[in-house]
């Protein structure tokens, strides 16, 4: 098999499980505990903002007390090794967490959003922010109070950067999924166009995926224990 330069990763939930943050569909996920309805629509958020920022408030908060895993470093360390090689990885995160920054990787689409980012309806503008939020709070550009909400992509949105993400995958050499259901598309059919343009496709999850049987081949197993030796495989073989 060639080396692959170009590398798209795709990575889910299960890439931050062992940090400390709960995943979605999993046994003790998120959605357990929260309607989808509620937390995660623009319905839920017109009908009881509140509830809404305190969810994404006590999320943002959890941020400071995890740390990335050995899965995100590997990454960090693909990128910097294909780039040596003239190559380059990109990192497609369905998470808003920012482990994949604190691990060292650079090149990341938040296709989801992100918790540290903020979104003021009212100027349009986004700003970083790790503050929490409530409907009493000022927009910091346009001092507009009670429009600022989570920079997160809900059900029923159009996620981030969906057209660079595809012509990323275009132009790599392989398509990696790891730590995700496969449940949420689009995210959940790049894999079926990764296959469909000829390109190599792993994914690395704790269980088979809903997309399982589009993939090449798949590894099953940690993310922290698996990431680091397919990494060493990438840049060492
Ligand atoms: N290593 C590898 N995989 C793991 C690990 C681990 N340590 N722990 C869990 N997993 C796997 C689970 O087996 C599961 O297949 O990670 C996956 C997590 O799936 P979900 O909880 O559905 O998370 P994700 O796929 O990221 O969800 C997609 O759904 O609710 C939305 O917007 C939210 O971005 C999220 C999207």
């Amino acid at each position: 098999m060639t080396k692959s330069k170009n590398i798209v990763v795709l990575t889910g939930a299960g890439i931050s499980a062992e940090s400390g943050i709960r995943t979605f569909r999993d046994t003790g996920g998120l959605w357990e505990d929260h309607s989808i309805e509620e937390v995660a629509t623009p319905q839920g958020y017109a009908a009881n903002p509140e509830l809404v920022l305190s969810f994404y408030n006590a999320r943002r908060a959890q941020l400071s007390t995890v740390e990335p895993n050995p899965a995100h470093f590997a990454l960090a360390e693909l990128e910097k090794g294909l780039m040596e090689r003239g190559g380059y990885l990109t990192i497609v995160t369905q998470n808003v967490d920012d482990l994949h920054e604190r691990g060292g990787a650079q090149n990341i689409i938040h296709m989801h959003g992100e918790l540290l980012s903020q979104w003021c309806r009212a100027c349009d503008q986004k700003f970083k922010s790790d503050a929490a939020f409530t409907l009493m709070s000022p927009c910091p550009k346009c001092e507009v109070v009670g429009k600022v909400r989570p920079d997160i992509v809900w059900f029923g949105e159009m996620p981030y950067r969906m057209d660079t993400i595809e012509a990323t995958i275009l132009n790599c050499d392989q398509f990696v999924s790891i730590g995700t259901s496969g449940a949420v598309y689009p995210a959940a059919g790049y894999v079926q166009m990764a296959r469909g343009l000829g390109k190599q496709t792993l994914e690395i999850n704790l269980e088979r995926s809903e997309g399982s049987h589009f993939f090449l081949e798949t590894r099953l197993g940690k993310a922290g224990d698996l990431v680091p030796v397919w990494v060493d495989e990438v840049l060492g073989g």
